[in-house]
């Protein structure tokens, strides 16, 4: 099946099965494996990309339904002048990564989070993030992050 949709600012157009998930596409078909696979079915939130601006899990969604859409990946996450992005500066300076693995999902998690409210607070950020599992740094230094890249902004 032909599929076409916009990864970050490109214009893909890729031929899959029906049942190739949007995950496999986009790290196998269009080279982008800054987006993680964990459980594959759901739970860990590792696979988290931007659709049409909305979190999903890529590992749940099929390629062709992003058919026509805008999907948005780490590779992605970049401030205006091509640079990290906030949130990725956030997470360097306040250790929140250690293996790495949750990273992607979690900046995303995050990102739509702090499109929408500027000024989280502490509790908002781990609500937002609860879909995400990281099994390295207790999770304290990410929401350190979030709320230093929101208080950057
Ligand atoms: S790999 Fe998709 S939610 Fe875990
Ligand atoms: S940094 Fe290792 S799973 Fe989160």
């Amino acid at each position: 099946v032909q599929v076409s949709f916009t990864v970050n600012t490109e214009v893909v157009r890729i031929d899959v099965e029906p049942r190739r998930t949007l995950a496999d596409a986009l790290r196998e078909d269009c080279g982008l494996t800054g987006t993680h696979l964990g459980c594959e079915h759901g739970v860990c939130g590792a696979c988290t990309v931007l659709v049409d601006d909305e979190p999903v899990r890529s590992c749940l969604m099929f390629a062709v339904q992003a058919d026509g859409r805008a999907v948005t990946t780490v590779e992605g996450l970049q401030d205006s002048d091509g640079g990290l992005h906030r949130l990725q500066e956030a997470f360097i300076a306040h250790h929140a990564l250690q293996c790495g693995f949750c990273t992607p999902g979690m900046l995303l998690s995050a990102r739509h989070l702090l499109d929408r409210d500027p000024a989280p607070d502490r509790a908002t950020i781990r609500t937002e993030l609860s879909g995400n599992i990281c099994r390295c740094t207790g999770y304290q230094s990410i929401v350190d992050a979030v709320a230093a890249a929101a208080q950057a902004s």
